[in-house]
């Protein structure tokens, strides 16, 4: 980006992009905004955010304004992040579910913001590993993943990861046991892991048409939107709770406000939501 960023340049793009993903700018993040999109911006030609707004408002095909939100959005993920959530359901809620369901019925869990698919992947791990304690237990479990990026969602389905993303999180006897190593370097989850989950793309400000869920993971997105936004969507995901479900959050985010729909579980340590 050759120029400066103008007030107003900067605040018509604020709008934008917290119309179009619900991310909030804060004040003074013009350095952020200028990193992000430098090369988008040298690619097409553009001097100005200015040019580059405009651009996305008059091609209606095309997928800039895509690129802009992808660019915007922060990918950080890692396997068995937080650990206290995996624990949780390994001890915790795992257990609860297999006992309280009979013969065939379904598992229904979704990770919110899937990322690269470390966090469905783990999800996976867990259960297979669960099942091995249990074989007649958790026979049909489907974990739904969304993401509102469609290039974080194409490396999740391949399920190929280079060593340096392996490494982050990931223990060697869990490597060794759930991947495969690839002729070039990398590490492919294996089919029975893959298989339990399902990609899809999907924008936490649109509706949800994915039926009811268990557990859902909404973690380490909220933190970047409105208290306001934030609210809307917590609602929203407990429309998906089957009665009792669970609700897990990132470990430096909480409800604020929403008693009447969750009520909060001490896990200790680690804190849940169960389904009013
Ligand atoms: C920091 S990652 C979190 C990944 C994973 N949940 C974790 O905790 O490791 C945040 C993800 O949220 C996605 N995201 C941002 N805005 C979104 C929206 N409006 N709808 C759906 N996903 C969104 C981003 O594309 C990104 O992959």
């Amino acid at each position: 980006m050759k120029a400066d960023i103008t007030p107003q340049e900067y605040e018509t793009f604020k709008s934008f992009l917290q119309d179009a993903c619900g991310i909030l700018l804060g004040e003074n993040k013009q350095y952020l905004v200028k990193s992000r999109l430098r090369r988008i911006m040298a690619e097409h030609e553009l001097a100005t955010l200015g040019e580059l707004l405009e651009r996305i408002k008059r091609t209606s095909r095309g997928n800039l304004r895509e690129v802009v939100v992808e660019a915007m959005t922060t990918n950080e993920t890692l396997w068995f992040r937080d650990s206290h959530p995996f624990r949780i359901l390994q001890e915790k809620l795992l257990p609860e579910f297999a006992d309280a369901r009979t013969g065939g019925q379904s598992l229904r869990i979704w990770s919110a913001a899937a990322s690269t698919g470390q966090e469905p992947y783990s999800v996976a791990m867990i259960i297979e590993e669960f099942r091995r304690q249990r074989p007649d237990k958790l026979r049909n479990v489907k974990i739904i993943a969304t993401d509102i990026s469609g290039s974080v969602l194409e490396v999740a389905r391949r399920g190929e990861y280079e060593m340096l993303a392996i490494g982050r999180g990931l223990s060697p006897e869990r490597q060794k046991q759930f991947f495969t190593p690839t002729l070039s370097g990398s590490w492919q989850i294996k089919p029975n892991i893959r298989s339990m989950v399902e990609f899809r793309e999907l924008n936490l400000l649109e509706r949800y048409l994915l039926g009811k869920f268990d557990i859902v993971m909404c973690r380490n997105v909220l933190i970047y939107f409105s208290a306001e936004l934030k609210k809307d969507i917590l609602t929203r995901i407990h429309a998906t709770l089957n009665p009792g479900g669970y609700l897990i959050l990132g470990a430096s985010e909480s409800l604020n406000g929403l008693s009447d729909l969750y009520e909060m579980v001490h896990c200790k340590p680690g804190i849940i939501y169960q389904k009013k």
